[in-house]
């Protein structure tokens, strides 16, 4: 089946050949006026301007007149598996509690994990296929989803098993990373080590067995793992092939980006405290440092200083961290949105953080992100959109006229 997307507008993201963009790069996309794309079953064939099209044997033709083309975006942070909401600690937050307070007294990770023990299989998927669902319409193409809302093996289990139940029914891309290290169950919080153990002697070679993750993380943070824990769970999720990917610095710099460095992390996420060792540590590196401006804007914490990482010449990715307790919102267009208004990134650098770079960030800029022969179509046609900074400016609005999935119409 040959689909050919004709008379776009202007066709956003051509592939530059990197793997990702760092520094002055960043603010550089390569764009092609009047072009067309065709795409045969899940693959994107050829591209070019127009007038250059020569294609005459495709099935379907789609119109794309008025229409800036942009590659599907790359999340590489939720946390969409979960059970329920924790609306009511969002009520507790307005009314003057700390998301920390909150997380003390037994609630926040915690909280979500006691509701996703006692949710099914079943139910569980029921409302995570809803939140996909809702991303894949808003021209998610790709995501990264965690557990971590378990903390036992059964309930880590679970939530894995149905990331990869979502797997084989979707066509938008996923990977699964195992976060078991997320929070410290109540039962453990006097025997850390035994939580660690468990973690490392009945978790990780369970997960190993029915093959459900890609990455490992863990919430290196004051209260939850140290900067210690989390290099004795990486360096055993390392004996399976899970590559990390951290949650670090979200309020406290404890050195944890120099150690994820160390232990080869795909990447760094949240940053929201940064520190001159931690960009000396990240320099030169293969990781991907990650901003997630949802979570700031939601829970009133600082941003991550993206412009102290990309004039350090660094590479910045952009991700949602959809999840019940500091981001409930997989909305990467919003995430655009607040990376320029509240990260002092161009529209062009927040494209290339939510495509190519997020792409990396899930090992998967060889098949994403841009637009090259032989990477998978996923693409989003723009309505409404005069150029191309008018879509992160344009907050809230609604600018997604179709996604286009591995070649599927999702709408
Ligand atoms: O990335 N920081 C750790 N984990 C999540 C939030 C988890 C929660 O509050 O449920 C995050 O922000
Ligand atoms: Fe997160």
């Amino acid at each position: 089946m040959k689909v050919l997307f004709k008379h776009i507008k202007q066709l956003v993201g051509i592939d530059v050949g990197r793997a990702f963009v760092a520094g002055a790069q960043m603010n550089e996309l390569n764009t092609i006026e009047n072009a067309f794309i065709l795409v045969e079953d899940e693959i994107i064939i050829d591209y070019g301007k127009m007038e250059e099209c020569m294609h005459q044997e495709s099935d379907e033709i789609v119109d794309c007149r008025g229409s800036i083309v942009v590659p599907a975006w790359c999340d590489s942070h939720t946390h969409l598996v979960y059970a329920g909401n924790r609306e009511s600690e969002f009520v507790d937050r307005i009314k003057g509690a700390t998301y920390e307070e909150i997380a003390a007294k037994g609630g926040g990770i915690l909280n979500s994990a006691r509701k996703l023990q006692q949710t099914s299989f079943d139910e569980l998927y029921e409302q995570s296929r809803k939140r996909l669902e809702g991303i894949m319409r808003m021209g998610t193409g790709a995501v990264e989803i965690k557990s971590g809302y378990g903390l036992t093996t059964e309930a880590e289990l679970k939530m894995l098993r149905v990331i990869k139940k979502l797997k084989e029914n979707y066509p938008i891309q996923i990977k699964a990373t195992f976060l078991g290290a997320h929070a410290m169950p109540t039962e453990f919080k006097k025997n850390k080590q035994g939580y660690t153990s468990l973690l490392i002697d009945e978790m990780l070679p369970a997960i190993a067995d029915e093959n459900l993750a890609d990455f490992i993380d863990v919430f290196c943070e004051e209260g939850y793992f140290s900067v210690q824990e989390m290099e004795q769970i990486l360096e055993a999720g390392a004996k399976y092939g899970l590559v990390p990917k951290v949650h670090v610095n979200q309020f406290n710099a404890l050195g944890g980006i120099a150690a994820a460095v160390k232990h080869n992390a795909r990447s760094v996420d949240h940053l929201e405290v940064l520190t001159v060792q931690d960009i000396k540590a990240l320099t030169g590196s293969n990781t991907m440092p990650v901003a997630l401006p949802g979570c700031s804007f939601f829970l009133g914490i600082p941003y991550t200083p993206a412009r102290t990482l990309i004039n350090a010449n660094l590479p910045v990715a952009l991700a949602t961290d959809y999840n019940p307790g500091s981001a409930p919102s997989g909305n990467m267009n919003f995430v655009l949105s607040t990376a320029c208004i509240k990260l002092n990134m161009s529209p062009t650098e927040a494209i290339n953080a939510a495509t190519l770079n997020g792409a990396y960030a899930m090992n998967l800029e060889d098949s994403l992100g841009s637009i090259k022969k032989g990477k998978l179509a996923n693409l989003i046609i723009t309505q409404n959109v005069p150029s191309l900074g008018y879509l992160p400016y344009s907050f809230g609005e609604d600018n997604v006229k179709h996604v286009y999935l591995k070649g599927q119409k999702i709408v």
